[in-house]
């Protein structure tokens, strides 16, 4: 039997990356997938790698709309009649270039980072626990970051986006462990997505690609798939004793002080 046989996964960001990813592989291991994005685009081309048994369904949806969040949880239910496992894995990086200091801030983009990345987490939460509480099961997988735990790794709204992810999950897991349902993170490294294609893009054009991930312990970059691999576990019944909790899967980056000067 497949790990995820008879289970029915809503997974958020699966138009790219470690949504793709994710969705992908809940499916080859026998899950019925909700795919849900703001990219029409993504969908399609995810859908299109969909192996051919894996019953899916696409969604468009911004994840920070509650309107549009309801109704896709409401959608979702009618088509499987059940949601075991949530996937909240969309996510914006900040817009400021080259990560500008707290003194040169803008409010529009902590709203805007703030409300995809922790609100819509929340949202996704808010309306799909209901319906695993009534069925006492289900296992919700929220996406923070090493920029949750770390500075440097991202601008100031995501570093704080990605921290609330984190207490979000342990707040959510308390509130919801009483009716058996699951909360855990996981806290990606650097990984080559849509959303750090700029960076790839530029190290590899300046001739520093062999820096990309030179300073975790595994020394080197992560792939979306290895991200996939923790959410599959957290969603699984392997870690039926395991909520509340934010794994980093980052190559052991935040393991080590990492002091700028004390690595070959
Ligand atoms: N790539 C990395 O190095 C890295 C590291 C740490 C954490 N993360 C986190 O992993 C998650 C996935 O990112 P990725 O790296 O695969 O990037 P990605 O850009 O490839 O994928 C993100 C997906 O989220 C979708 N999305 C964005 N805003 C949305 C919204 N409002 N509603 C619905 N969908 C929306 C995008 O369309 C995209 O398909 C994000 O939460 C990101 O913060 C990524």
């Amino acid at each position: 039997m497949e790990r995820f046989e008879n289970r029915v996964a809503l997974v958020t960001g699966a138009g790219s990356g470690i949504g793709r990813a994710t969705a992908l592989r809940l499916a080859r291991e026998g899950a019925r997938v909700v795919l849900a994005d703001t990219s029409e685009s993504g969908l399609v081309e995810t859908g299109n790698q969909m192996p051919e048994s894996a019953e899916h369904r696409r969604r468009i949806v911004n994840v920070a709309d509650e309107t549009q969040v309801k109704d896709l949880v409401s959608e979702t239910i009618k088509a499987f009649g059940k949601i075991d496992i949530l996937c909240n894995i969309a996510g914006i990086a900040s817009t400021g270039k080259g990560h500008p200091p707290v003194t040169e801030n803008e409010r529009d983009e902590w709203n805007s980072v703030l409300s995809v990345n922790l609100i819509g987490t929340m949202l996704l939460i808010k309306h799909v626990a209901p319906h695993m509480q009534a069925r006492k099961l289900g296992s919700i997988i929220n996406t923070a970051s090493v920029a949750g735990i770390r500075s440097g790794a991202g601008g100031n709204a995501y570093s704080a986006s990605k921290a609330g992810v984190i207490n979000l999950t342990m707040t959510a897991a308390c509130d919801l462990g009483g009716d058996n349902v699951r909360v855990n993170a996981v806290c990606p490294g650097l990984v080559e997505t849509g959303m750090t294609k700029p960076i790839f893009d530029y190290a590899r054009a300046h001739e520093k690609a062999h820096k990309l991930g030179a300073r975790c312990e595994l020394r080197r970059y992560g792939d979306p798939e290895e991200i996939a691999a923790a959410i599959l576990f957290f969603a699984s019944d392997d870690a039926s004793y395991i909520t509340g909790q934010a794994l980093p899967v980052d190559g052991g980056n935040t393991a080590s002080l990492n002091l700028p000067g004390m690595k070959v």
